[in-house]
């Protein structure tokens, strides 16, 4: 449960640190949860890489399709310049989304445990939808960077209502490619949406708000703590050259009352729509 001032500070900031939100056995269970989900994924042709410096890369049906679905994502720096994968297959994943929430009854769990909905309660979501969720590796010396954006830009709804709730499942520090957030930049805006394009997607400018990248601050948080992020935060994340991986696991809720376009790029079919807590 947040308080009045944890809630003041998440308006204020745009972002909220909830220390010890998970304990050591939650996050282990996830990661391991995690593991066996790689182990039994074959990646055959099937090659997908994530990255959000080349929105061409985006624009597959295999990217499309996995909002309502578990789909595995590669690092860019996994392969050599023919295309060959160079590194083992549970080291080169940049990525697994964007339905694991649903699709995976370890992450349902976690997902949809009183406590989040607390937190959720707490800062006036009227109808709260899991629309999304990621398990982001950051993987030991090539986890790549995630440029500054805005989570509202991906999950965009009107008026806009983007919650994000990202997990530290091991520590993230400065060195193994923490958060960084810009404080209060969510009131400046939403800059662009992603939407979908024909076949593939796009970014599409609405406004171009000002981003000072001298006012990012690093949120280093510990294994087990809760980062809440307003959909509006402009924030990323750096390149991680150190030894250690910085597993997250990342959820975003919208509200069902405002509206979600139809050209959004995440969309789901009408048997499995989103689901609530
Ligand atoms: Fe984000």
């Amino acid at each position: 449960m947040l308080t009045q001032q944890q809630i003041l500070s998440y308006d204020t900031d745009g972002f909220l640190v909830v220390e010890g939100f998970a304990d050591g056995d939650d996050c282990r269970k996830l990661r391991e949860r995690v593991t066996e989900l790689i182990s039994d994924f074959d990646p055959g042709n099937q090659i997908s890489i994530f990255t959000t410096n080349n929105q061409t890369r985006h624009s597959d049906e295999y990217f499309l399709e996995s909002g309502g679905c578990i789909r595995f994502f590669f690092e860019e720096h996994a392969f050599d310049q023919r295309g060959r994968l160079i590194i083992e297959k549970n080291r080169a994943i940049n990525k697994i989304g964007h339905a694991l929430h649903d699709f995976d009854p370890v992450f349902s769990e976690f997902s949809r445990r009183y406590a989040v909905q607390e937190i959720v309660r707490g800062l006036e979501v009227h109808k709260p939808l899991l629309a999304q969720s990621m398990y982001i590796f950051k993987q030991p010396e090539i986890g790549g960077e995630v440029c500054c954006h805005q989570d509202s830009s991906f999950l965009y709804t009107e008026p806009n209502s983007v919650v994000g709730l990202w997990f530290a499942l091991e520590d993230a520090t400065i060195n193994n490619g923490c958060l960084w957030a810009i404080p209060g930049g969510h009131r400046a805006g939403l800059k662009s949406r992603f939407v979908r394009n024909g076949l593939g997607t796009k970014f599409v400018s609405i406004a171009k708000p000002d981003w000072d990248m001298d006012l990012l601050v690093p949120l280093e948080v510990n294994e087990g703590d809760l980062i809440l992020l307003n959909g509006l935060l402009p924030h990323l994340s750096k390149r991680n050259f150190s030894e250690k991986s910085r597993h997250a696991f990342s959820l975003h809720i919208i509200d069902g009352t405002c509206d979600y376009p139809g050209e959004n790029w995440l969309q789901r079919d009408e048997a499995n729509p989103f689901r609530g807590f």
